[in-house]
């Protein structure tokens, strides 16, 4: 048979594009959409301060394993009452300052990073690899997942299941935040505040962005060959498969309303905001 050899296209040049649509928007969105909360996260993280109100506590300080008060800053008055573990250990070294919010970020620091949706958003925003789809590359080569660094990103799975933990620990947030103290004699009332609600929304939207993770509907739908053979699993890929279609929508949501509910704490704390009781 005849064979005709057509040669190859030329590699576009970085940012060549035949593509007429505002492509450039969604990464940039991205870049500054991130840039934004990881700056933003790393300053709340380091305050060490105002991380708490009644019972509300930060998403970047919870779990709050352990609680530090060195020079008697206001803002943590009350904080100890959310801490698992008591005060700051004797044996940390004096030369590192402790910061508990950092203690525990790396988690759901972790758990984003390595996300399947974040990972095409950032690897187009921050790399520009490539900058959008069919638009030109800065990289000549690209080994892609399968080799180092960067399959490394397989440990998803396992920040998976410390994300799930975390529901749990955000929602019994939630039920703290439903405790007010009388500053007058100390005494509780159950009760529920504007901050209880963002508390709410806050697992919520977490809970609707980690459900629909890559990692977990494989482990709901995987390991079966007719998964139509197990009702109760099938149950939860469908609803897995549900929140999975909006994966990016759930991301962004979360994203934005965990740092929305650490500024609204933090501005309640330092006496900025006044906090709404609904009941
Ligand atoms: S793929 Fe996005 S959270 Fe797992």
């Amino acid at each position: 048979m005849a064979q005709t050899h057509l040669p190859l296209a030329p590699q576009r040049g970085y940012g060549e594009t035949t593509r007429k649509d505002p492509w450039w928007l969604p990464t940039l969105g991205t870049f500054i959409g991130l840039s934004g909360f990881i700056v933003y996260m790393t300053w709340a993280g380091m305050q060490n301060e105002h991380f708490s109100y009644q019972g509300y506590l930060s998403p970047a300080y919870s779990p709050l394993l352990f609680w530090t008060d060195p020079e008697g800053v206001t803002g943590l008055a009350g904080a100890e009452r959310f801490a698992y573990f008591g005060p700051q250990p004797s044996w940390w070294p004096g030369a590192i300052p402790f910061l508990p919010a950092l203690l525990i970020l790396w988690a759901p620091g972790g758990f984003r990073i390595t996300c399947y949706y974040y990972r095409g958003a950032y690897y187009k925003a921050f790399w520009q690899s490539p900058p959008n789809c069919a638009v030109g590359k800065p990289h000549k080569t690209y080994s892609g997942e399968r080799s180092f660094p960067l399959i490394i990103q397989n440990i998803h799975r396992y920040f998976m299941y410390l994300a799930v933990v975390f529901l749990f620990i955000l929602a019994h947030d939630v039920y703290l935040g439903m405790w007010f103290i009388d500053p007058a004699t100390g005494a509780k009332s159950f009760g529920i505040g504007l901050g209880t609600i963002v508390l709410a929304l806050n697992v919520t939207f977490l809970s609707a962005y980690t459900l629909g993770c890559h990692s977990l509907r494989h482990v709901i739908g995987g390991f079966k060959d007719r998964i139509s053979g197990a009702p109760i699993r099938k149950s939860l890929y469908k609803g897995c498969t549900g929140l999975n279609k909006n994966h990016m929508r759930w991301a962004w949501t979360s994203l934005v309303w965990v740092g929305f509910t650490d500024f609204y704490i933090r501005m309640c704390s330092m006496g900025v905001f006044t906090d709404i009781r609904i009941i």
